[in-house]
């Protein structure tokens, strides 16, 4: 498929998604939402592609929110169809059966902000920023930033971060939970990359079981969702990757993992 907005490339194992309307700082219009919407399907759908990372072009902004010109026309019911389908592209990018990075690169604001919290982590900038803005334009997040928010880094800080519409720095955000890690600009794209050929390399058997348990038994009752862990413990059993694993480890070699399928 041919993309108008987004870069969407393959390099071995691994996928990179580039939001790429530098110019208006990789805002998210609805063709570009759609777009990642696509690439995502083409990822889940993939064998080839294990690991992910997403960004955006240029230096300035990783994605400085959706798109003010195009929202400025909206009707309501328009309003409701856009959350709609930033709130389905983020839900299918946040269950991807492959490990997702967002490396922040910039402004990650209101829709950014979002769309990174749907990756499975956060690596930032040292000049990122992170806020949740909307509310100095009358409306609020309307990708999931009110909860995903909030169960990231807590209630307290997704009031202040929602209500005040207020901007803070990769360091804040490292230290509220927000970021994983931060680097120096120049080295980002390099440390993403590493971390997700990394990832790349496990069994896809055990990080898709990783995946669904952390996201499926976030909001569970404990008594409810640890024992989801002894079935996909047992699934894993039945990939060649566990036998691999523990053969190399007594054979004191790397693993080659290789079995089981994305879907
Ligand atoms: N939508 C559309 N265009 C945007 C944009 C956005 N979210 N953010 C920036 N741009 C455009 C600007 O309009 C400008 O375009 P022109 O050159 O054609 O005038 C260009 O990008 C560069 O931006 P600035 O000149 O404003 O750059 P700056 O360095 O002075 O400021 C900024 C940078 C602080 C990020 C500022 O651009 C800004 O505040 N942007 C809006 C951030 C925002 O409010 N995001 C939330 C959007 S609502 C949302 O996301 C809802 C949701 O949850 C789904």
């Amino acid at each position: 498929m041919a993309y108008e907005t987004i870069l969407f490339e393959t390099e071995g194992p691994l996928a990179t998604i580039t939001v790429n309307r530098p110019k208006a700082l990789n805002a998210l219009s609805p063709l570009v939402v759609g777009e990642i919407a696509a690439a995502v399907a083409a990822i889940r759908d993939s064998d080839q592609v294990r690991a992910v990372i997403l960004t955006g072009a240029g230096d300035k902004a990783f994605i400085a929110g959706a798109d003010i010109a195009a929202m400025s026309q909206m009707t309501p019911l328009e309003g409701r169809f856009f959350s709609r389908q930033g709130q389905d592209v983020l839900f299918a990018l946040e269950n991807l059966p492959q490990p997702v990075i967002a490396a922040v690169n910039g402004f990650a604001l209101g829709g950014g902000c979002e769309i990174a919290m749907a990756c499975d982590f956060i690596y930032a900038a040292d000049n990122a920023k992170f806020g949740q803005p909307e509310i100095n334009l009358g409306i609020i997040p309307g990708f999931g930033g009110t909860q995903r928010l909030s169960r990231r880094v807590g209630k307290g800080w997704a009031m202040e971060l929602c209500l005040t519409g207020g901007i803070i720095s990769a360091e804040e955000a490292k230290a509220i939970g927000l970021v994983n890690r931060v680097f120096p600009a120049a080295e980002l794209m390099a440390a993403a990359k590493k971390a997700a050929l990394g990832m790349a390399a496990k069994g896809r058997v055990a990080t898709r079981a990783v995946k669904e348990l952390i996201n499926g038994g976030f909001d569970m009752a404990l008594e409810r969702a640890i024992p989801m862990e002894s079935e996909h413990f047992a699934t894993c059993f039945a990939s060649p990757d566990q036998a691999e694993g523990m053969k190399a480890f007594l054979e004191k070699r790397k693993p080659n993992f290789v079995g089981g399928l994305n879907k």
